[in-house]
């Protein structure tokens, strides 16, 4: 696959409108998810509930692309139609997790390094057969009064690094995703001090493993301060902080960044994605990948009643992507 290939797909990711629903939890995180709506773990949960996200009605109209997990991408619908060619035919790009999540970095006590380098190769060779375009590779930094070390920084943006330059080599578009987490009492300028620190260690890191930053997305945290912070920052500061971290950091042949949600509520996430975009023009479309914020208030319906409020559900999720489109315009009215 040629740069340009991969470079139409990353610029498809983020058409304008258009964003990204992640529904890539690993099975030990949709057992968090589900069991705070009382819905048992089983495979054939997991897989009608992911049915039912994929197969909402006129989805394609706001999402270009859907992040699944391994065991996601080889489900099929009831009716035995394999979930990625529900989504070929309604023009959503498959994407696939493929970090094996963090672990504690040894000798750096709160810091975590995301693992999964080992055998990727062969891994994303049977992810694009399997029908992938993109791939997915989340590092978590954590902030405290001793978190993040530089050692945690480097060794996170090293294995994006190392991640992404494996993806383009199988064909598929590298999404980095550095996130940093919301947890503590941190103000706005700590996060955006992080903020700065990894954005500048992960396109140094791109550099030196040879990644073409024309085929590649950014999947980041915004600039915000800890949920614990006493100084809560009003949306247009929030939105600020974080264009302008985006802009000191990083480089204008990048296709598109788009942002997690990581735990703001829904109306947060749209409405500083909708800000964000008020105050462009920007050297990058920015968009959404929304996990949880795509998904919270579908989920909880069709917990209270799987069969009766299907429909309710689906027209919760096309909302979302309704909205979350328009605020990727900067057209979103609340
Ligand atoms: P949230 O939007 O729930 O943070 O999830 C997005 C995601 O994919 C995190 O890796």
């Amino acid at each position: 696959m040629s740069i340009e290939d991969l470079e139409s797909v990353a610029l498809a990711m983020v058409a304008p409108g258009k964003g990204i629903i992640a529904i890539d939890e690993s099975t030990n995180t949709i057992k968090k998810r589900f069991e705070a709506v009382g819905i048992e773990n089983t495979e054939e949960n997991r897989r009608a509930y992911r049915e039912l996200l994929l197969t909402t009605p006129g989805l394609n109209e706001h999402i270009s692309g859907a992040i699944l997990y391994d065991e996601t991408i080889r489900q099929s619908t009831r009716d035995g139609v394999p979930f990625t060619q529900v989504m070929k035919k309604a023009g959503i790009i498959p994407g696939i997790k493929v970090d094996k999540g963090p672990v504690a970095l040894a000798g750096f006590p709160g810091d975590v390094v995301t693992e999964g380098l080992d055998g990727l190769r062969p891994r994303l060779e049977e992810y694009a057969k399997l029908g992938a375009q993109f791939c997915k590779w989340r590092a978590v930094i954590n902030i405290s009064e001793d978190n993040p070390s530089s050692t945690a920084i480097e060794a996170n943006c090293h294995a994006l690094a190392r991640y992404a330059a494996l993806c383009q080599e199988a064909g598929l578009v590298p999404m980095v995703e550095p996130e940093v987490i919301m947890d503590g009492d941190h103000s706005i300028e700590v996060s955006y001090e992080v903020h700065e620190a990894v954005l500048r260690s992960l396109f140094n890191a791109l550099y030196e493993q040879n990644v073409m930053l024309e085929g590649t997305i950014l999947k980041v945290s915004m600039v915000i301060p800890g949920k614990e912070s006493d100084e809560q920052a009003d949306v247009e500061e929030v939105a600020e902080a974080t264009v302008r971290v985006l802009k000191t950091t990083v480089p204008a042949s990048l296709p598109g960044i788009v942002f997690l949600s990581g735990g703001q509520t829904d109306e947060q996430s749209t409405a500083h994605l909708n800000a964000m975009n008020r105050i462009g023009p920007h050297p990058w479309p920015l968009s959404f990948s929304y996990g949880r914020a795509m998904q919270q208030a579908a989920l909880k319906l069709w917990a209270k009643d799987m069969k009766a409020n299907y429909a309710e559900a689906q027209k919760t999720v096309h909302a979302r992507a309704r909205d979350n489109g328009l605020a990727a315009l900067g057209r979103w009215n609340g």
